[in-house]
């Protein structure tokens, strides 16, 4: 029997009301006790990079942690993706996305997203519309992007509440519609007070400000898109606001800043000292904050 894919996981864990968690890998020695974590628990994770985590952090390059996944992988609890490669980028560079993201399937990644949420509605329409047209020659589901996730710009945070309050860079219900509709898109990301740990020097070693989520906001985009709903900036967000989103769409959520942070305060002592860390702060994310004990039997089944 050929093994499920990535598409039919995540679309059974949105019907179940359970959540598939996304690990960014930006330095390498984090794979090995990420996969086991996930093992050792009997949850199902993706493994994932950001084109910025071959470019700022220690990823390298996709081939590299392509290579690296094979090594480590065990498929009946992960999958590869790919995570953010944006049309334009968080320093305002345009990236020749397409060709980028082509490679990668080429390489055998199994789910990528495309990021278009920087551009007006029409043009990231275009442009997700370009992936999702490559990827058929894959069978690989994509994701994209419609709201602001903000955070990964250099320059200070707005302040939060505000921002919570405001609902400003939420993503529209109706643009959600429309998006899912035009693009013909797998999985849609979605900003509703969600938003991403630093990554600029000087602080991306802060502690996040624990993030809400609007989740009456989530309900209506749910109603409408009709299609897996993916939660960026996955972690430090209160506990009782996750439980309601996987309950209402959000079947997929991406994890960097947690166990990254754990990474980097280890190995200025050790590789080791990093690796334990990375594993410890794996366990505490599958059991406490996401509750994904023991979900790959229900997901992959
Ligand atoms: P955090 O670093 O805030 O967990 O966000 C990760 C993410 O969304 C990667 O795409």
């Amino acid at each position: 029997m050929s093994k499920p894919t990535t598409r039919e996981i995540v679309k059974k864990a949105w019907q179940l009301g359970i959540v598939v968690p996304a690990y960014n890998i930006p330095h390498h020695p984090m794979m090995e006790p990420v996969v086991r974590a996930i093992r050792d628990t009997g949850s199902f994770g993706l493994i994932q990079v950001a084109r910025l985590e071959t470019v700022k952090f220690k990823a390298e390059s996709f081939k590299a942690i392509r290579d690296l996944y094979e090594k480590n992988k065990d498929e009946k609890y992960t999958r590869l993706h790919l995570d953010h490669v944006p049309v334009i980028d968080e320093d305002g560079n345009h990236i020749d996305y397409v060709k980028e993201i082509t490679e990668c399937m080429q390489l055998g990644f199994e789910s990528v997203m495309v990021d278009g949420s920087r551009l007006p509605l029409k043009e990231n329409i275009a442009a997700t519309l370009r992936v999702v047209e490559a990827a058929k020659a894959f069978n690989v589901p994509v994701e994209g992007e419609l709201g602001a996730v903000i955070g990964h710009e250099a320059g200070p945070m707005p302040p939060y509440e505000e921002l919570f309050s405001s609902g400003k860079g939420f993503t529209s219900a109706a643009e959600a519609e429309q998006f899912v509709k035009e693009v013909g898109l797998d999985w849609l990301s979605v900003a509703i007070g969600n938003f991403h740990g630093a990554i600029a020097p000087g602080r991306k070693d802060d502690k996040k400000v624990e993030a809400k989520l609007n989740i009456d906001h989530l309900k209506k985009i749910n109603a409408l898109a009709k299609v897996p709903l993916v939660l960026h900036g996955g972690s430090g967000i209160q506990k009782a606001f996750l439980r309601e989103a996987f309950k209402n769409g959000i079947a997929k959520i991406n994890v960097g800043t947690n166990i990254r942070q754990p990474y980097e305060r280890g190995a200025a002592e050790s590789v080791k000292k990093g690796q334990d860390l990375v594993y410890q702060a794996m366990l505490d994310v599958i059991r406490v904050e996401l509750g994904v004990e023991g979900t790959a039997a229900k997901l992959l089944n």
